[in-house]
């Protein structure tokens, strides 16, 4: 972040402070001024009187009236009676023609970045020390705020500056560098340079399409050819089968006219067949001779059409599981996955979530013409904790809301849905990670919040307890003994204490 921006949020920022001030100090006028290092003078950044807000740049040398001797001692001070005053120069201060007064020198992190000037109660009463002290309390507290956004600001400018040098290149829309999610992009970068059929697996909103668009537009060559997106899910049988292979004039009532189907669209190219366990066994059945020989017939037609495509499969669904209740057709299974590219869940990367974060605040606060930069550390506490089932595409729309709702630029908890502050997350609980843990215990666990949290840093750490151990910023020992105390691990009579929870760590 470069020092202009810093500027200007401190100027928003300080902007609406004052006017809240002048608000309730019930104050007639106010102005702000901020200090421009380069030419060592203060600039009337904006005043605020009875006729409204105006934003002017008239200068003042440090030095002079009572700025000056506020910046000097380096503290607020009160004047009860401007004419009586002898610090007052009132060439300096011709614009305000009030009587009593309150100045404070704006300090963020001892660095002088301004000055605030409240003068005259509506009242025509001076001024109080109450009132001194209440706006000195108020500015205080503002600029620690200040200086919490600037270090949150420039803290994550940093670490995006990073990471684009580190993790972007070829997949510029895929965020993340966690190490499962490098070796995806190993894999990605290894199959786009062939043909081969993939089969993406991964829960809902894991990014799958992101995957599959990946693929294709990675290699320079394919990226020339067609490429064919088809949400299988959401078309019944009959138009799933008209969609993807054509038909010809009268197949069917409403077929007024020959039309391709999707597969002749991407001949040549690549076809993107997402949710392909909606597909039932006769349409697998067609798929697998097209993924065998490129061959079918539109529709209604008995001419049989060659193709040449590449096939990227992707579901949320097991599909052993589908094959074991009769449901998926093995060799169609086998055809499909060649490479098998695996997405996890959001949950299971975790230190992923500040950086998507960041990108996602970035890309919606552009799309809706907002200045949002990043997340309060709280909230960003938070989302880190929340097991988003709904994974990037839930953490998406909650930071979209969040960008439209923020009034400044970092997103704060008030910002997020409710259920972010009001209810503790629930977390995801890996059954088979904790064999031991009955299950009436893990719903317990919900009003137990230790217990959800080692629960969660030996979920992420996948029961490894070292790795959640320094997660949760705890030793292995202490670990240890919360999870006994917790009833995880059973304690053995022997005198060499054995957790039966986990295969002992290497
Ligand atoms: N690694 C990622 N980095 C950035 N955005 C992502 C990532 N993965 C998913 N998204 C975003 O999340 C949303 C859901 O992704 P999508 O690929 O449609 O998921 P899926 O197909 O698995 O349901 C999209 O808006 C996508 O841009
Ligand atoms: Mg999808």
């Amino acid at each position: 972040m470069n020092e202009k921006d810093i500027f200007d949020d401190g100027k928003t920022f300080l902007t609406s402070t004052l006017q809240r001030m002048i608000l309730v100090l019930k104050a007639s006028s106010g102005s702000l001024f901020l200090f421009n290092q380069r030419d060592n003078e203060l600039v009337l950044s904006a005043y605020y009187n009875a006729k409204g807000f105006v934003l002017t740049d008239i200068k003042k040398q440090i030095g002079e009236g009572v700025a000056g001797s506020v910046l000097k001692i380096r503290r607020a001070i009160l004047v009860h009676d401007i004419d009586k005053d002898p610090r007052f120069n009132s060439n300096g201060f011709e614009h305000y023609h009030g009587k009593s007064f309150i100045s404070i020198p704006l300090f963020c992190n001892d660095e002088l970045i301004g000055l605030i000037n409240i003068t005259d109660k509506v009242s025509g009463e001076p001024f109080t020390e109450e009132d001194l002290a209440f706006a000195d309390n108020e500015l205080k507290h503002q600029l620690h705020r200040l200086a919490d956004q600037r270090a949150i600001i420039e803290e994550n400018q940093c670490l995006r500056d990073k990471i684009a040098k580190a993790s972007r290149g070829k997949f510029q829309n895929i965020t993340g560098k966690h190490p499962r999610m490098l070796k995806i992009y190993s894999l990605i970068e290894a199959v786009a340079s062939t043909r081969a059929t993939v089969l993406i697996n991964g829960e809902s909103g894991t990014g799958k399409r992101l995957a599959a668009h990946a693929i294709h537009n990675c290699n320079p060559e394919e990226r020339k050819k067609p490429f064919v997106e088809v949400s299988c899910g959401a078309l019944t049988e009959t138009l799933l089968d008209s969609e993807l292979f054509g038909h010809v004039k009268g197949a069917f009532t409403g077929a007024f006219r020959d039309r391709s189907g999707r597969f002749e669209m991407a001949d040549k190219g690549t076809i993107f067949l997402d949710e392909i366990d909606s597909f039932t066994l006769p349409m697998q059945v067609k798929l697998l001779r097209v993924l065998q020989d490129g061959e079918f017939e539109r529709v209604g037609d008995g001419k049989t059409i060659k193709v040449d495509i590449r096939i990227i499969a992707a579901t949320n669904q097991n599909l052993q599981k589908l094959i074991e209740q009769g449901k998926f057709r093995k060799d169609l299974y086998y055809r499909l996955n060649i490479i098998n590219i695996e997405l996890p869940p959001l949950r299971e990367r975790v230190s992923d979530i500040p950086l998507l974060v960041h990108d996602l605040i970035i890309k919606h606060a552009k799309q809706l013409g907002k200045d949002v930069r990043s997340v309060s550390a709280e909230t960003l506490e938070r989302l880190k904790r929340y097991p988003w089932p709904g994974n990037i595409r839930e953490l998406e729309n909650v930071i979209e809301r969040a960008v439209i709702l923020s009034q400044g630029p970092v997103l704060e908890l008030h910002d997020m849905p409710d259920h972010f502050h009001n209810v503790e997350p629930s977390i995801h609980v890996d059954a088979e990670l904790f064999p031991d843990v009955p299950d009436d215990k893990l719903r317990s666990v919900a009003r137990d919040s230790e217990y959800r949290h080692i629960l969660d840093a030996l979920n992420v750490a996948e029961g490894s307890r070292s790795k959640a151990a320094e997660r949760l910023g705890i030793d292995r020992t202490t670990l240890y003994k919360k999870m006994v105390n917790h009833g995880m691990i059973k304690v053995k009579r022997s005198r060499t204490a054995k957790a039966s929870m986990f295969p002992a760590e290497a």
